[in-house]
């Protein structure tokens, strides 16, 4: 893969935008003093090099539309720029050829710091992180709040790189922010895995939240520019690229979240982008929530054309396939081979755990069989118990935020919930069994990750 310099870009830019810059008086700096933003990549490792761009390029958008610095909080791992496997040390890049979106990006929460708990403690304002000199939202009632997450998830779940937040917390923070006034309006847009169940059935209109997320709350979410040579990872997300380009591409001081909501949906071909919450707020600009001020558009992020999608579920298989099918030294290629037996052996191990597991709560009345179960996808309404299930499987069987290719069934369990009608006795006694099923045919994997 070639990156053309940044000095190349910028000259080329310099001829190109200035046709297209955008008179003084639409730059409303001011009002992007009341936007505060929080950017968060759940995830760590090369392999998941995605999200951290995403992150990184979304950090830069906002950059470029005024919002200033210190309204921007970002949480990522850092572990990508310096990685051994990054052929490009120093640099990350979310779309080919396009510029590092690196460079500059402030980093206030890194490495382990990056999980559920200091999220909920950012958005909350949580004076403890604050005395300590990390930043957290310090919003009142009129400042915007835009949050945008990208990681692995699964039906009711966003993961951190080593713990997870399901969909009862995060409505229990939303509200708790909505109650302490810490915005006037909040829109968030999610990245992961059937990301739709965060909000669905679940996020009142009545918070002044708006959410678009990348996927439905059955479907994967897409990596993309995962076939890119030299670089065995994707570069970038469908939905986040899309929303991102759009941001980086259009006047946002002039155009509707919901036009940009209807761009994202047209360019995402694989998942199924969707809005939640309060959606009289789609009708004010992307602006007032990504900023206000308009230096000029770089021509070359119109151009861009997505390509390399790759279902996010795949893509740990997909890289080290692509590996192996490329020039490598016999040692590399060696490395490829035994990491490769070791994600399919664990894959295997875990979709025929699942099973016993669930045949096993089966034979305790909470189920039929194991097939029927795995087979339908119900929505999700009762989050409250599921929550918990989902608390207690990750406790007794496998922390899904390491062996994330555990999401993929979390669905079985919202099916459980919606065909079993649990009450508090009912609830509990199914996480005893679940318990006991996870010791009789999960925990003892000696997996590392099961990926
Ligand atoms: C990147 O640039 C190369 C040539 O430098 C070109 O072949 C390739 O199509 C470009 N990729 C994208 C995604 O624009
Ligand atoms: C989600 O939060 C709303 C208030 O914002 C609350 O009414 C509702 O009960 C919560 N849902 C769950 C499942 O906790
Ligand atoms: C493969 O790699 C070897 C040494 O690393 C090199 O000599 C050879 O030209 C490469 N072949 C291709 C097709 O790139
Ligand atoms: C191959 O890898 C092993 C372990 O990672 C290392 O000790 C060895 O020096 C490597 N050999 C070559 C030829 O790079
Ligand atoms: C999952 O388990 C890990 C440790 O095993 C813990 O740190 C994390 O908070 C748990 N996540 C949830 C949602 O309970």
């Amino acid at each position: 893969m070639k990156f053309i310099s940044v000095s190349l870009l910028l000259s080329t830019c310099v001829a190109l935008c200035l046709s297209s810059a955008i008179p003084e008086s639409l730059s409303l700096a001011k009002s992007s003093s009341n936007i505060h933003a929080v950017l968060v990549a759940g995830s760590n490792g090369f392999e998941n090099y995605r999200h951290q761009a995403d992150v990184c390029h979304a950090y830069q958008v906002l950059r470029s539309h005024g919002v200033p610095s210190e309204n921007i909080i970002v949480m990522m791992y850092d572990d990508i720029a310096n990685n051994k496997e990054n052929p490009y040390p120093g640099r990350i890049f979310n779309v080919p050829n396009g510029t590092d979106v690196y460079q500059g990006v402030s980093k206030d929460y890194t490495g382990p710091e990056v999980n559920s708990e200091n999220f909920m403690k950012v958005l909350k304002g949580d004076k403890e992180l604050a005395a300590k000199g990390k930043k957290v939202l310090q919003t009142g009632p009129d400042d915007h709040v835009f949050i945008y997450f990208a990681d692995h998830g699964g039906t009711g779940i966003i993961c951190f790189p080593s713990d997870s937040l399901t969909s009862q917390d995060l409505n229990e923070t939303l509200t708790y922010m909505h109650q302490n006034k810490m915005y006037g309006k909040l829109t968030f847009y999610l990245e992961s895995c059937e990301s739709g169940s965060m909000f669905n059935n679940i996020l009142s209109d009545e918070l002044n939240v708006y959410a678009t997320t990348a996927a439905n709350p059955f479907e994967s979410s897409y990596g993309c520019f995962c076939d890119q040579p030299d670089i065995y990872t994707c570069l970038g997300d469908e939905y986040s690229v899309a929303w991102i380009l759009d941001s980086e591409g259009n006047v946002i001081s002039k155009e509707p979240l919901e036009t940009q909501f209807q761009h994202v949906t047209k360019t995402v071909k694989n998942s199924s982008p969707q809005e939640y919450g309060d959606k009289t707020l789609a009708n004010l600009d992307v602006g007032e929530f990504q900023g206000e001020s308009q230096s000029s558009i770089d021509a070359f992020v119109k151009h861009v054309k997505v390509t390399g999608q790759y279902n996010s579920r795949d893509i740990p298989l997909f890289n080290l396939k692509r590996k192996l099918a490329s020039n490598l030294s016999s040692n590399e290629t060696s490395e490829a081979q035994s990491k490769l037996l070791n994600v399919i052996s664990g894959r295997r191990f875990y979709d025929r755990a699942i099973r016993n597991v669930i045949d096993e709560l089966c034979t305790k009345g909470f189920c039929s069989h194991a097939a029927d179960v795995l087979s339908i996808r119900s929505p999700l309404i009762d989050h409250n118990s599921y929550s918990k299930i989902v608390k207690q499987f990750n406790a007794s069987c496998l922390n899904v935020a390491i062996h994330y290719y555990g999401l993929k069934y979390m669905y079985a369990f919202a099916n459980i919930v919606e065909s079993n009608n649990f009450d508090p006795a009912s609830l509990e006694k199914f996480q005893h069994y679940l318990e006991k099923a996870c010791l009789n045919h999960v925990v003892a994997h000696g997996y590392d990750a099961i990926i």
